[in-house]
């Protein structure tokens, strides 16, 4: 009787290994399932985002985000902290004096923007940098 008790013992341990080593299959596999670039690439470190690839366009692609975020309490009728953006030139002036970055990527000595609101994503805050580095020009 106990050989018995210790073959059925040994073909317990096999079954639990293999439910074990299954699992740790598909957690691997989960792991390697990670796209998600704001997890992957943290604010912070430049994210390889196709709108951060070349000259980025200020008309194309800094505006429209601008627009959504930040237009509404700045401009030309209600200049939240006299701050005005909506024109190549306001958001120029703002982008050469540190200003622009400085608020949106919430760096230390600048009120955090868009106020009140959640972070711009790593994707969007290098477009604006990369467009600010390429000598924020009229494109
Ligand atoms: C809900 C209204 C609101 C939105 C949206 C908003 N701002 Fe502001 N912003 C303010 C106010 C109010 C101030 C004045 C400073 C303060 O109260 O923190 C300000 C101040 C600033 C300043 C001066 C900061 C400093 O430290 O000198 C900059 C630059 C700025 N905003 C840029 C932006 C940008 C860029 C966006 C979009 C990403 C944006 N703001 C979105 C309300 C807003």
């Amino acid at each position: 009787m106990p050989e018995l008790l210790t073959i059925k013992m040994q073909q317990a341990m096999k079954k639990i290994k293999i439910i074990l080593f299954l699992s740790f299959l598909s957690v691997s596999f989960y792991a390697c399932y990670y796209d998600k670039a704001d997890l992957l690439y943290p604010v912070g470190i430049s994210a390889p985002c196709a709108d951060s690839v070349g000259t980025v366009s200020y008309l194309q692609k800094v505006v429209p985000i601008l627009q959504n975020q930040c237009y509404g309490c700045h401009n030309a009728a209600s200049a939240s902290g006299g701050i005005v953006m909506g024109t190549y030139a306001t958001d120029k002036a703002i982008a050469t004096n540190g200003k622009l970055y400085g608020s949106i990527s919430f760096a230390a000595g600048f009120s955090a923007m868009p106020k009140g609101g959640a972070k711009m994503n790593s994707c969007q805050l290098a477009t604006i940098k990369k467009w600010i580095d390429g000598g924020a020009l009229n494109n």
